[in-house]
């Protein structure tokens, strides 16, 4: 995902415009800030990158679901069925509202499968969290039918898919509230930073507000304003915002080189019989900031894994043996090991985690490797890459 990779002389002029007149927070100081509103008008372009009413920046994507779930009310011992591949900030978000993840299977699509969350729905449950895993999607009408049926939230992280779309409506703009991120390896980055995005009217007032201190943002004194709620500080600052605003503008130059690329390789591994490809529910476009193939089994994706890094194909991860995104290596969560007390009411809601097995999700992710997709490689350096990961693949299946 690589924001990082492009990056410039327009960046540099977005953030010179905040240095210039020193005004490096996003509410405030109107009269000094020379016309300069980088946080707003990157929401204003976000609006229309993501097709959405409305969009509130904050400061990374693990807040932006964090704010997403508070500004719909979720909070203390509410459950939320998320899945157990995505990256620890899923659970972190939902954790630190008090509230307790409820990890669940994922299918070939690498997302939420719509069975194991029918069977997760309790009478706690508030909200269901996909998450749009490695540029592609969930089955998104399943779950959508599944979050109308049961009157439950459907909150979409889509930090790692800035630019797939699902029936022509981008990622992150099909559930009641959407989540982004665009730290420094996102496929738009402000260095960090994040935005949640929405239809809703009241969830979009209550993320304003809840990120910053609560501030009810009417007038132009902070000071006078007033604070219906509680809220904390997750506020983007207007030096991120700058690079982002310079980014956005190059996201569809970003996504065409994306698919280029990603095409190039699919199609090269497309000529290897035991390769099979992550599922693309019908009417989904992928970003296609990774390509997601499967293997046969463990041990020859362990094989595949170790002989792609000896043979400098970098970049491709085997999330099975990750530390960071797949529920096998989280012994942090499954022991609670929290540097302050857990409420009882969240001890009680992870037990479930002593005995869960996932069977079903290291079927897939035992034989998944993703690997980024870059927009710096040349052409040749592309189709060399292709034929690399061929040939190593094909050596590993003999
Ligand atoms: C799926 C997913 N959700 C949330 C996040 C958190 O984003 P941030 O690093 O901006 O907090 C990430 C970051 O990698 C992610 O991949």
């Amino acid at each position: 995902m690589p924001g990082f990779e492009l990056f410039g002389d327009l960046e540099r002029k977005e953030v010179n415009d905040v240095l210039d007149n020193g005004v490096l927070m996003r509410y405030g100081f109107d009269g000094m800030r020379n016309g300069h509103w980088k946080s707003k008008e990157l929401e204003t372009a976000l609006q229309d990158t993501f097709q959405a009413n409305h969009v509130q920046l904050v400061s990374s994507g693990t807040a932006a679901v964090s704010v997403a779930l508070a500004s719909a009310g979720v909070g203390a011992g509410d459950e939320v069925i998320m899945p157990c591949f995505t990256f620890v900030a899923s659970f972190e978000a939902i954790m630190m509202l008090g509230a307790i993840p409820v990890l669940v299977d994922i299918d070939d699509t690498l997302g939420l499968d719509p069975e194991a969350v029918k069977a997760a729905i309790t009478p706690k449950t508030k909200a269901i969290m996909v998450v749009q895993m490695c540029g592609g999607m969930a089955n998104m009408s399943a779950l959508l039918a599944i979050s109308k049926t049961n009157n439950l939230l459907l909150v979409e992280d889509a930090c790692q898919a800035i630019g797939g779309t699902y029936n022509g409506k981008p990622l992150g703009s099909i559930g009641d509230l959407g989540c982004f991120s665009f730290d420094f390896v996102k496929t738009i980055t402000c260095g960090e930073g994040g935005a949640v995005v929405t239809n809703n009217e009241s969830y979009y007032t209550n993320a304003d507000h809840y990120s910053d201190h609560g501030h009810d943002h009417v007038g132009n004194d902070r000071g006078a304003e007033t604070h219906p709620f509680l809220g904390y500080n997750f506020r983007i600052s207007e030096l991120h915002a700058a690079v982002g605003l310079a980014q956005v503008k190059r996201l569809p130059e970003f996504i065409a080189v994306q698919k280029k690329n990603f095409n190039i390789i699919k199609e090269a591994l497309s000529e290897i019989p035991e390769v099979t490809f992550r599922t693309v529910p019908e009417g989904g476009d992928e970003s296609c900031a990774f390509l997601s193939f499967f293997l046969p089994d463990l041990e020859i994706a362990n094989k595949v894994s170790s002989a792609f890094k000896e043979n400098g194909v970098d970049a491709c991860f085997h999330y099975f043996n990750n530390n960071w995104h797949y529920i096998r290596k989280w012994d942090h969560l499954k022991d609670m090991k929290s540097l302050f007390p857990i409420s009882a009411e969240v001890k009680n809601g992870l037990k479930y985690l002593e005995t869960k097995t996932f069977e079903k999700s290291d079927h897939y992710i035992a034989r998944n490797i993703s690997c980024l997709i870059k927009l710096s490689w040349t052409e040749e350096e592309v189709k060399a890459r292709a034929s690399k990961m061929v040939e190593v693949i094909k050596s590993c299946l003999s």
